[in-house]
């Protein structure tokens, strides 16, 4: 049995949700392995609409044991609000476990979220405000709590006190802000604790027995590959890897345990947060699409920034990926239109470029090459096998295909779990 790692292949929001809740059932473990709660992913199922941002998307299957690994920042608070919210709607959570190692996202890293957003004024990267950023810069430093540390008192008092000297001096000379008192913040962490010992183990020996055991693992990634922080837009990027690489380090399983690697593409492209775009659509084709599908952010609320498909990105990803297959998504939205356009290479000083530049100052300047391909006018939802889609969607599919130099293996024809069309299962 296999482990797969999904992860996104654009800028976020392809669907990752939708997808995982659907092979979720064929899977024992589902693994959120990076980001926070800056992620939003939406499940619609018999059991309702949910948005979820740190909970992994196999929760919905009681036998199903969900971690949130050791690559997450997790916000407590958020943690908690999202389990009690899904034991009110009857979904059961008594198999999501936290690792240990997982870093925590304190209420510092909230308020310097903030406060470095404004400091960069017309440069800010419009980050979720969700402290993602500040709590992974501090594990980097080795300046961060760990989900462990609330196991004992002791090292909790001790840890907090570390920190918080630091982070107060930075808040107040800096900011000119209020420092944090230390045990008002003490307090607060022995809450987390409190409501988190259920949930808090080690997880990476939990998996691997897993997999020893030829159990079906999918390790969940969030956020995209262009918002990687090495290979993405660089520094409009978040600020841990939602690479197929991260799934190894974020759950604790090695790179030769892999078996697949899926990647998530909408059938177009979206962005939230500032940044290069290039296939960005600033006219009434992208608002037509933002309206049609609902574009605004999960987790913020956002109107997210709409594109055409952009093959040049498509590849880029799908190669540092290692994707042995993606899923396409939201095909469904082009079903009304005449023409859609992919982006099939890049022109940059009259020169046409196929590869992903690394400087965003190099991809504003990039202007789109683009192939115009006829739409199929006619309703996708509903069906559920390839050869019943209208042969433009299905050509349309191959050239997506062709262009990100990967197989389809599953294409999705709305947000619901069973609007699905399995092309190649992979799992
Ligand atoms: P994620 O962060 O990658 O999980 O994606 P989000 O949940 O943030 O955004 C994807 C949106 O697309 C959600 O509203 C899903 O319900 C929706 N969605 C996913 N697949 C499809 C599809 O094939 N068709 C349509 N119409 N909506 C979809
Ligand atoms: P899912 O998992 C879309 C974006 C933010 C911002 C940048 C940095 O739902 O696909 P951060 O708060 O991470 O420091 O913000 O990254 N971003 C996402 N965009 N989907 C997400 O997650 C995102 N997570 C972060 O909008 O541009
Ligand atoms: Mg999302």
């Amino acid at each position: 049995m296999p482990v797969t790692v999904i992860v996104g292949a654009q800028w976020g929001d392809e669907g990752k949700g939708k997808v995982i809740d659907m092979l979720a059932e064929r899977a024992d473990a589902v693994v959120r392995f990076s980001g926070g709660d800056n992620a939003g992913h939406t499940v619609i199922n018999s059991q309702g609409t949910f948005k979820l941002h740190l909970i992994p998307s196999g929760v919905f299957y009681p036998d199903c044991t969900c971690v949130i690994g050791n690559g997450v920042v997790v916000n407590p608070d958020i943690f908690v609000s999202e389990r009690d919210e899904l034991n009110s709607r009857g979904v059961n959570t008594d198999n999501v476990y936290i690792s240990d190692r997982s870093h925590l996202v304190m209420p510092y890293h909230i308020l310097l979220d903030g406060l470095e957003e404004a400091a960069r004024g017309k440069k800010s990267l419009g980050t979720t405000l969700r402290g993602i950023g500040p709590a992974f810069a501090d594990k980097v430093a080795r300046m961060g709590i760990r989900a462990g540390d609330l196991m004992d008192r002791g090292i909790l008092r001790t840890r907090l006190e570390y920190v918080l000297e630091y982070k107060n001096q930075i808040l107040t000379k800096l900011y000119g802000k209020p420092a944090i008192d230390i045990d008002e913040l003490y307090e607060i962490c022995c809450g987390y604790a409190e409501q988190l010992k259920s949930n808090i183990r080690e997880t990476s020996s939990l998996l691997n027995d897993m997999v020893d055991e030829g159990k079906s693992v999918i390790l969940e990634g969030a956020q995209g590959a262009l918002l990687d922080t090495d290979f993405g837009t660089y520094p409009y990027a978040t600020s841990s890897s939602p690479l197929s690489a991260g799934g190894c380090l974020g759950a604790g399983i090695g790179p030769t345990r892999i078996d697949n690697v899926l990647g998530v593409f909408k059938a177009y492209c979206s962005r939230v947060g500032a940044g290069p775009f290039p296939t960005e659509l600033l006219d009434a084709t992208g608002n037509r699409i933002r309206d049609l599908a609902h574009e605004y952010g999960t987790t913020t609320g956002r109107p997210r920034r709409i594109g055409w498909f952009d093959g040049v990105g498509a590849r880029f990803s799908a190669r540092i990926n290692g994707m042995t297959g993606m899923a396409i998504t939201r095909l469904d939205i082009l079903d009304s239109f005449d023409e859609i356009k992919v982006c099939t290479a890049y022109r940059l000083n009259g020169d046409l470029i196929q590869d992903f530049p690394a400087e965003p100052a190099v991809l504003n300047q990039c202007q789109p090459v683009y192939e115009t391909l006829p739409g199929w006018r006619q309703s996708t939802t509903g069906i559920t096998r390839l050869e019943d889609l209208p042969k433009q969607a299905r050509e349309f599919v191959a050239r997506l295909e062709e262009l990100a130099g990967c197989t389809a293996c599953y294409v999705c024809i709305g947000p619901v779990r069973e609007q699905t069309i399995e092309v190649r299962p992979m799992l």
